[in-house]
């Protein structure tokens, strides 16, 4: 994979013409601020998600959410590889993973109940959705994808933009770190044992989320009736709210 934005798009073709670059590099600058955006309408629409669950249950569906733009140079490489055209308009008609969130839940319900009261938000409409907790891919790999795309209101139009959504566990973000790593690293001893050990553990983390939702279904069923007071609300509403985001 090439390091640099030079192994993929040579300084010659970048400097055929001053205007011409220019033009690309503003037009390219805007998409990137349009994706922003919509990684902040999206990041919104799941923090009140959460806010609102917090309130009204009796804990927080969400642990924590990160984000990403994907990088120029990730951009073209992806464009380049399957023969699309390098511009600004081919990257919004072409790419659905320019703008990235990835949710991390405690518990499975949690993933499904996100991914099912966002997707059926009015604004939202749901592209593509790949459930790897149901179909995990062969290395182990688990995660709820949904692609996703919003309008963006600007200044004299609106957008509709894609968001690739991840959804997983905290077992299941803990894993796929292990094995991104594993992923990139260029010379690993024993690759292939490594990679069976991760399969083992993916196995042992599904088996340890299903266990550890079950637990969790047993202790809700006995809790069904029993109300919160007022004050009980507000604490909870506070431990919501203060539990730290954090972004990447
Ligand atoms: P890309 O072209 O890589 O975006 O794949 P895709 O269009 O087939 O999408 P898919 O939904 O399969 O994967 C999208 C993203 O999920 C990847 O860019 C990774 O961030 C993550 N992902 C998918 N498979 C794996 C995996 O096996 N291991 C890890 N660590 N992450 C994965
Ligand atoms: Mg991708």
């Amino acid at each position: 994979m090439p390091e640099s934005i030079h192994d993929v798009l040579p300084p010659r073709a970048l400097s055929q013409s001053a205007e011409a670059f220019i033009e690309e590099s503003f037009q390219f600058q805007e998409i990137m601020m349009m994706y922003s955006s919509a990684i902040r309408e999206v990041r919104t629409k799941l923090e009140i998600l959460n806010d609102d669950l917090t309130m009204r249950n009796r804990r927080n569906p969400i642990e924590f959410i990160t984000h990403r733009v994907k990088k120029p140079v990730s951009i073209v490489n992806k464009l380049r590889k399957n023969g699309w055209e390098i511009s600004a308009s081919s990257v919004v008609e072409h790419l659905n993973d320019v703008a990235g969130i990835r949710v991390v839940c405690s518990f499975i319900d949690d993933i499904y109940d996100v991914a099912e009261m966002l997707g059926s938000q009015d604004d939202v409409t749901v592209i593509k959705i790949k459930d790897y907790i149901q179909h995990p891919k062969p290395n182990g790999y688990r995660s709820y994808h949904m692609i996703v795309e919003i309008p963006v209101f600007f200044s004299d139009r609106t957008q509709n933009m894609r968001v690739e959504i991840q959804i997983r566990t905290i077992a299941m973000d803990f894993w796929a770190s292990l094995e991104h790593q594993l992923k990139y690293k260029k010379h690993v001893e024993n690759e292939e044992a490594i990679y069976q050990e991760l399969k083992d553990c993916a196995t042992t983390i599904a088996q340890v989320d299903e266990k550890m939702q079950a637990i969790r279904r047993k202790i809700e069923s006995g809790m069904d009736d029993q109300e919160l007071t007022p004050k009980e609300k507000l604490e909870r509403l506070g431990n919501g709210l203060m539990r730290p985001n954090f972004s990447n």
